[in-house]
């Protein structure tokens, strides 16, 4: 990665189209937004997914855990008609499906390693394995995970991609942790509570640019940009845009 991006669009852009599907990444293109985020975990059959949770109920209209549903019973089900029937057409992506559509929009790419429990290595594996055979733009791509083996996963097949290490609050292990997976960038919790200009600043000094997820309202994207923050994820990233 050249430079943190300023603004991602998360999920897509999951405040206007149903998160993880390849219409939330055209939306993403459409508002004018340069980067996305995604997440990525296994199917039973071990195929990359656009998935957030580990379970089918909220954001399709099956049910039953991800880590138990093959790639051919996900074809099945709708991802977006839970958000508005408009969207019912709309499938659960594979990652090759997506890295297309980001390639086609010319959109730079957050890909966060997103296991199911127990399939932390075998889920960076896959997912940077497929990676490779698409992606050649290293400037404006990243690798984060909130697991430790799916980084550590990551810094071993491909150490000169960046990374980024997840974290919901800064304790004293963060800049440790980051460090051992040499991430290029801490990506904090930006509304958690005990989020301070200190603790941003610690970061910051020990060399990390800091991206802050998940930041909806304009006026907080600029606080913490005031605070030091070099990016944030957003659900709505052109009203970010908007304002900034
Ligand atoms: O990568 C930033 C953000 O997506 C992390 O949290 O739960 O939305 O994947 P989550
Ligand atoms: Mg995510």
């Amino acid at each position: 990665m050249k430079a943190a991006p300023q603004i991602i669009g998360h999920r897509g852009a999951k405040a206007y189209a149903p998160e993880n599907t390849l219409a939330s990444i055209h939306t993403a293109a459409d508002l004018g937004i340069e980067w996305v985020e995604v997440d990525v975990k296994l199917t039973a059959d071990n195929i990359p997914v656009l998935f957030h949770d580990e379970t089918l109920e909220r954001t399709t209209n099956g049910s039953g855990k991800m880590a138990e549903t093959s790639y051919a019973e996900l074809q099945n089900l709708s991802a977006g008609s839970w958000f508005s029937e408009s969207f019912a057409d709309e499938a659960v992506p594979t990652l090759e499906q997506a890295i297309e559509a980001c390639i086609e929009r010319g959109l730079g790419l957050n890909l966060e390693i997103k296991p199911c429990p127990g399939r932390e290595v075998e889920t960076a594996e896959v997912a940077l394995d497929t990676l490779s055979r698409y992606w050649d733009d290293h400037d404006r791509l990243l690798i984060s995970s909130f697991s430790q083996a799916s980084l550590e996963t990551a810094q071993h097949m491909v150490p000169d991609w960046s990374r980024g290490h997840l974290t919901d609050a800064i304790d004293g292990q963060t800049i440790e942790l980051a460090r051992h997976v040499g991430a290029k960038t801490i990506n904090i919790n930006g509304n958690h509570p005990d989020l301070t200009q200190d603790s941003i600043e610690t970061l910051i000094d020990a060399g990390f640019p800091v991206l802050a997820f998940t930041i909806n309202d304009p006026d907080h994207a600029r606080r913490l940009i005031a605070m030091g923050v070099d990016g944030v994820f957003s659900d709505n990233p052109d009203q970010i845009l908007l304002k900034h």
